[in-house]
């Protein structure tokens, strides 16, 4: 359905002389693809270029090299005009915090009759009919219809921008850690409307994160970010079970999933920036493997079952056999 291919976003930094700016190198070489229906989950830490992703899968963000392919069509060489009438409304989205995301001075109903006005669908009876339809797809009561956003629960907000994204019949959602700024208690809530909804409405969905575990609950599929480059992507229970990248590895034993006994391993090393990305690999810095190979150039891809890919020369052992210790490994302290 959606396609990036070769992706660049390079954005004019901050930093830097006034004459010579740096640049960020927030997205490099990315190529990903999500199908109908599917749920890509995409996972890394702060600053490693999830958002400007998510802005490059709704058409917000040109990318600075690299193709943007919906069913095949280069969105980019569309003309303006088609690409927010098609692209537009093909693909919703949903942001971290609903507080901002919404207009407070806006009340519910016409916050989700909004997108209906400005595409112009249906009469003005059917779009009173979506209103109230988006609002139980959601699972909301009817008297939030004439609410303010100020009088909602953060989960209810969620709810509002997640109806409200689903109000043109999209084909994809992209959420971008749509459930970071809840609640303990309803982040499983919001999730689980939106498992449901992809499940009822047959939706693709980019779902971003910074916790792995949650992305392996969710997910059919997680590419793995590291300093905006895709280090490893394949089926969840590949990158989940048997990661191969030592970030994603990382990742995995930082947030101990329940089911599984995981020994913790603590990354050492500068986070580098992304003005100036280390040559290579760019998790070399931090990497209890790396050595002068991986400083050469950026891994080529090393290919699984599953069509599960990743970028290392010296990647985990495709399973580790039963009761194996870890060697090799640095300082690992057992959770
Ligand atoms: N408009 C901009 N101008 C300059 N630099 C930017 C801009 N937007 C993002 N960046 C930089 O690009 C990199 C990626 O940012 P991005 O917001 O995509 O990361 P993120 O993974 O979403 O982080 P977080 O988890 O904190 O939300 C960061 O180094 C960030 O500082
Ligand atoms: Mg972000």
């Amino acid at each position: 359905m959606i396609r990036l291919d070769g992706v660049h976003v390079r954005h004019k930094a901050r930093s830097g002389g006034l004459l010579r700016r740096d640049a960020v190198h927030a997205l490099t070489d990315v190529s990903l693809e999500v199908g109908r229906g599917e749920i890509l989950g995409v996972v890394g830490e702060s600053g490693c270029g999830k958002s400007t992703l998510a802005r490059v899968l709704t058409g917000l963000q040109k990318p600075t090299e690299g193709d943007v392919l919906f069913h095949d069509r280069d969105l980019w060489r569309t003309p303006a005009a088609e690409r927010r009438d098609r692209f537009g409304s093909a693909v919703g989205v949903v942001f971290q915090d609903p507080s901002t995301a919404l207009n407070p001075r806006l009340t519910v109903r016409q916050i989700l009759r909004d997108p209906l006005d400005v595409h112009r669908r249906g009469t003005r009876a059917e779009r009173e009919n979506r209103v109230e339809e988006l609002l139980d797809l959601v699972g909301l009561p009817g008297h939030t219809l004439a609410a303010l956003p100020g009088r909602l629960s953060g989960g209810q907000r969620q709810r509002v921008a997640i109806a409200r994204a689903l109000a043109l019949e999209p084909e994809l959602i992209v959420a971008d850690e749509p459930t970071s700024a809840l609640d303990v208690s309803v982040r499983a809530q919001v999730l689980n409307l939106l498992v449901d909804l992809r499940r009822r409405l047959g939706l693709g969905m980019v779902f971003i994160s910074h916790d792995i575990q949650t992305v392996r609950y969710l997910a059919d599929r997680i590419a793995v970010l590291y300093l905006g480059r895709v280090v490893e992507e394949g089926p969840a229970e590949a990158v989940g079970g048997t990661p191969r990248h030592p970030y994603t590895e990382a990742l995995l034993s930082a947030t101990p999933s329940l089911l599984e006994d995981t020994e913790r391993i603590v990354l050492t090393g500068p986070v580098p920036s992304a003005t100036h990305p280390p040559t290579g690999c760019p998790f070399r810095t931090r990497c209890w493997k790396a050595d002068d190979e991986c400083a050469a150039a950026f891994p080529a891809p090393a290919a699984g079952a599953g069509g599960h890919r990743w970028h290392c020369v010296h990647p985990q052992p495709a399973a580790p056999p039963a009761g194996a210790t870890a060697s090799g490994t640095p300082a690992r302290s057992t959770t």
